[in-house]
């Protein structure tokens, strides 16, 4: 394909995603399906180097996909699927732990920091060579480019090593990825504590605006929000942190700029804006949240979804894992 393939893992952690990941990835990934081939994976082999109660586990793989789908992810542009339903990424994992050095994946800052975090008794060697099997994942389909954050910079330059390391060693095998480091995208903070971002474990659920939330309670969200003891609908990072992450959620939302935002509620105070807001979001999420629902209400459709996702996925995969095992004398 002439479009560039790139790749990106979702943690099913959570029953519902939040606008912070909605704004901040999710229309990113929808808007990457134009000019880009996009391999998109639920990562729920990742997820179990932590510990996970199988029910919570198996419901918010669901509910993660179905999100995906809900909100935009297009089956005909991008691959969407479920990482334990291809078994090319524990196997192509397992071949690159070979060549990964000991000392060299020890030098991994988030496995100390996960292992610090979860204890001694879930610090597993699964744990450890979780960059071994993100390395896999990317690899397994010539990805040219990978969305990531800074906490996943690390990880990346391993995989390039690795790729770079095997088609040396083995012959011309594997593309080596580059960073692609996403255009300005928003950063949404807490409704309720505007200086910390929103986030999953939000210290109150007021804060937190899910995508699944029912859009009765999203409008009471915004319209609570907290704010500031000014009138003026202006932006200000610093002294005016909840009207400004408004605006933002505002803008990012209905593509016009803040300075237009800030001109129309000009002289009428937070009380006009907050409630237009509501209803600006409310109309974005209500559809997804409605779709979302009607595929977790029909579970054999999802899986019928999924189902083509993974067939789409094994048959890329199967074709890069079938080169590396006869590389390596298999
Ligand atoms: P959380 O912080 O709730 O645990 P994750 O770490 O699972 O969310 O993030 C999943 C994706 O959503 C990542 O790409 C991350 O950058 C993005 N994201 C998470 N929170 C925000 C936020 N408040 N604003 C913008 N993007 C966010
Ligand atoms: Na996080």
């Amino acid at each position: 394909s002439a479009r560039p393939v790139i790749f990106s893992g979702m943690q099913p952690s959570a029953g519902s995603l939040h606008l912070g990941n909605y704004l901040g990835a999710l229309v990113n990934w929808v808007a990457l399906q134009d000019d880009h081939d996009p391999i998109y994976c639920v990562v729920d082999l990742h997820a179990i180097t932590v510990p996970q109660d199988p029910k919570e586990l198996r419901e918010n793989v669901r509910r993660t996909a179905a999100q995906y789908l809900a909100a935009g992810v297009d089956l005909e542009r991008s691959t969407l699927f479920v990482q334990s339903h291809v078994p090319a990424h524990a196997e192509l994992a397992w071949v690159l732990s070979t060549i990964t050095g000991f000392g060299e994946a020890n030098r991994m800052t988030q496995f100390k920091d996960k292992s610090a975090k979860h204890g001694a008794d879930a610090t597993t060697v699964g744990l450890f060579t979780y960059p071994v099997l993100m390395a896999a994942d990317i690899l397994l389909y010539g990805t040219d480019a990978v969305p990531v954050g800074d906490d996943q910079r690390q990880h990346l330059e391993l995989t390039r090593d690795l790729a770079g390391r095997f088609n040396a060693r083995y012959g011309d095998t594997f593309v080596v990825p580059e960073a692609l480091i996403p255009k300005e995208s928003a950063r949404i903070y807490d409704l309720q504590d505007p200086t910390s971002k929103m986030s999953k474990s939000a210290a109150s659920p007021a804060g937190l605006v899910n995508l699944l939330d029912d859009p009765a309670i999203t409008a009471k969200k915004f319209k609570s929000a907290v704010t500031d003891t000014g009138r003026e609908v202006r932006y200000d990072r610093e002294e005016k942190p909840g009207i400004s992450n408004l605006l933002d959620i505002y803008s990012s939302i209905s593509g016009r700029t803040v300075a237009d935002i800030e001109a129309e509620y000009d002289g009428r105070g937070y009380g006009d804006f907050k409630k237009d807001l509501a209803e600006v979001v409310v109309d974005r999420l209500a559809p997804i949240r409605a779709r979302t629902l009607e595929l977790l209400d029909d579970p054999a459709e999802l899986d019928r979804l999924l189902g083509i996702g993974a067939d789409k996925a094994a048959e890329r995969a199967e074709v890069v894992l079938g080169k590396v095992y006869d590389r390596v004398g298999f």
